[in-house]
């Protein structure tokens, strides 16, 4: 395996839209860093996708980033973090992270009471990697998890302080804060944008892990200890490549980014 160039960008991915959380993060945290991003937004969502399925995928979307020199690849997917990471790390030239193994790490670390709510696809929730990755760390941990296939449409459709969304986050959360926890893990690119609303719905006691700002954080400290951070400090590139026509990237995707997005790319595989 050869040292892969500091220079060269980190490949960052997802199902579509919602990893420009994770790009958002990594931008504040990382301002010199060159970022490749791929969205299948062809084939989002993958939350309800097989296991089979969702692994072929990503097999794909890494071997496209691969032949772009990326550096260190981010799998900024939570439902192919769940069921693919493994299989990325076994066969990846280069490190690799995902936003499960930041988020659970970051849960583990600042919880009291041990009692830790994990939100997500049904996907992710169903392989239970959030839980297992926690359980490794503290067995000690109680932890409970709740899929919310809702939030994602309700995110895409801009609802991110609307009573439907609030009602609905009432609605998943209730049987997890019968549990008393005081940490919720926001296990899906879209949740970030619904922090504002779900910590109003949560309350004070309960502190929210943002998988985003976890994997930035491990990002920067495994650039640093691996000598792989980028010496320049000029301006950095970003490209985003995504699978279906632009046009809904580019709008919905600046809501996520806070940003303008600036070229994207159609890939057709
Ligand atoms: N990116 C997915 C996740 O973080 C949400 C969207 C989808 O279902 O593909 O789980």
């Amino acid at each position: 395996m050869s040292t892969p160039d500091p220079s060269s960008a980190i490949g960052v991915f997802d199902s579509g839209i919602g990893g420009l959380t994770v790009v958002r993060a990594l931008m504040d945290r990382l301002p010199f860093e060159n970022i490749t991003y791929f969205g299948d937004t062809a084939r989002v969502p993958y939350g309800v996708k097989s296991v089979a399925t969702i692994e072929h995928f990503t097999q794909q979307i890494v071997d496209f980033l691969l032949q772009r020199q990326v550096k260190l690849l981010i799998i900024a997917c939570n439902t192919m973090a769940a069921v693919a990471a493994d299989a990325v790390r076994a066969s990846a030239p280069v490190p690799v992270l995902d936003v499960i193994e930041a988020g659970a790490a970051n849960a583990a670390a600042i919880t009291r009471s041990g009692g830790i709510g994990v939100i997500g696809t049904p996907t992710t929730i169903n392989s239970n990697a959030y839980a297992r990755a926690i359980h490794q760390l503290n067995q000690d941990c109680r932890v409970y998890s709740q899929a919310c296939p809702l939030f994602v449409p309700l995110v895409e459709e801009g609802w991110l302080d609307h009573t439907v969304t609030r009602l609905t986050a009432q609605e998943y959360l209730k049987p997890v804060f019968v549990e008393h926890i005081d940490t919720l893990v926001l296990g899906c690119t879209h949740y970030p944008l619904l922090k504002p609303l779900l910590q109003d719905v949560a309350g004070s006691r309960i502190q929210l892990v943002d998988s985003a700002i976890s994997i930035a954080d491990r990002a920067a400290e495994l650039l640093q200890r691996q000598g792989l951070a980028n010496p320049s400090r000029e301006r950095p590139q970003y490209r985003y490549h995504v699978t279906d026509v632009p046009v809904r990237f580019q709008t919905i995707g600046e809501r996520f980014l806070g940003r303008s997005l600036g070229q994207v790319e159609l890939v057709q595989w």
